[in-house]
């Protein structure tokens, strides 16, 4: 029997392409990758009948093993932003010594970017891990991603902290970003999985159907909120200095410092998009995103 294995399971995107997949492919296994069988997010899919297979982006030979007899591997990249150039080293490798049918790999959307910016520092990845992917022979799909829309209350906070400060505080400038709620990127591999065969040896682009300021996006939490919170884009070394007087950590602060000098450059304007077409419908609306969270 075909089996598809799915990276991230016991994550947000993977996990959410795990449950949408084992309800559109009936008759074939679906396999997630676990790097500790015994812990509880992996006991919770083994329950809903996921097969285990153990592995770790660090560990080449375990992938080797898990890859086994895999038609269609669901590849997350890694969230261990220091170490993740070498673990996708060590994925693409081992999918090409055990032979994986089809590699559909999660990356990134986003316009040509500056290669000495910080941004391209932390995305790279994205560039070297395809290069190896096309350069492995193996049959493969890139999942471009845009910016989840989680990403707004990563970069803004709680409702508490936006009522209190009355402000979006954020180096963006009138930059637009394409942002996608998660579950719907998940939907959308969840649709490729199922039905491959258009997308094989094809890139996708997946991005929202709007492109949203930060202004904008004070105006829609004004009206979730009902206060009115006002948009305030600092130059990148004074947000810095706020930041650090607030005590935020250093990694956060140099995170949120390089997409904001990306969003203000419209990196992540995209000029095009297949996710409606994949969805067959639109993605979630970022108001409607943000008032699910905040509202
Ligand atoms: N486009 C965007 O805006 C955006 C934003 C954030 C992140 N991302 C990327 O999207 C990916 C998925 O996002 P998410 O929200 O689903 O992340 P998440 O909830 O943190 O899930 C990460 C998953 O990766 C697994 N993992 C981490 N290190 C691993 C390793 N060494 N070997 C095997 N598995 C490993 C984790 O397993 P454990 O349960 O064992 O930890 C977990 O299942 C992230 O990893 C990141 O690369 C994109």
């Amino acid at each position: 029997m075909d089996t598809t294995l799915i990276t991230g399971a016991t994550g947000s995107l993977g996990g959410s392409v795990a449950r949408m997949l084992n309800e559109k492919k009936e008759n074939s296994n679906i396999a997630v990758l676990v790097r500790d069988v015994n812990a509880d997010k992996a006991k919770e899919l083994e329950a809903l009948g996921f097969e285990l297979r153990q592995g770790d982006y660090d560990d080449r030979a375990s992938l080797v093993s898990a890859f086994q007899n895999v038609s269609q591997l669901y590849f997350v990249s890694g969230s261990d932003i220091a170490n993740r150039t070498k673990q996708h080293e060590n994925v693409v490798s081992a999918a090409k010594e055990a032979n994986v049918g089809h590699v559909f790999y999660t990356g990134v959307s986003m316009n040509d970017i500056d290669t000495n910016s910080s941004l391209y520092f932390s995305l790279k990845v994205h560039e070297l891990t395809e290069k190896w992917i096309k350069e492995s022979g193996l049959k493969y799909t890139f999942l471009r991603h845009n910016l989840y829309a989680e990403v707004i209350p990563m970069f803004l906070g709680s409702k508490e902290q936006i009522v209190q400060s009355k402000m979006v505080y954020l180096p963006t400038e009138n930059g637009r970003t394409a942002f996608v709620p998660r579950v719907d990127l998940a939907e959308a591999g969840a649709n490729i999985l199922a039905n491959p065969t258009a997308f094989v040896n094809k890139s996708v682009e997946l991005n929202g159907a709007e492109k949203v300021t930060f202004e904008e996006v004070a105006n829609y939490l004004s009206d979730i909120t009902g206060e009115s919170i006002a948009y305030v884009s600092p130059e990148i070394a004074e947000f810095e200095k706020v930041m650090t007087e607030n005590k935020v950590p250093a990694e956060y602060i140099g995170m949120m410092s390089a997409f904001g000098e990306g969003i203000a450059n419209q990196v992540f304007d995209t000029p095009s998009s297949q996710l409606e077409d994949i969805l067959g419908r639109k993605n979630q609306s970022v108001k409607d995103f943000l008032a699910e969270v905040y509202g």
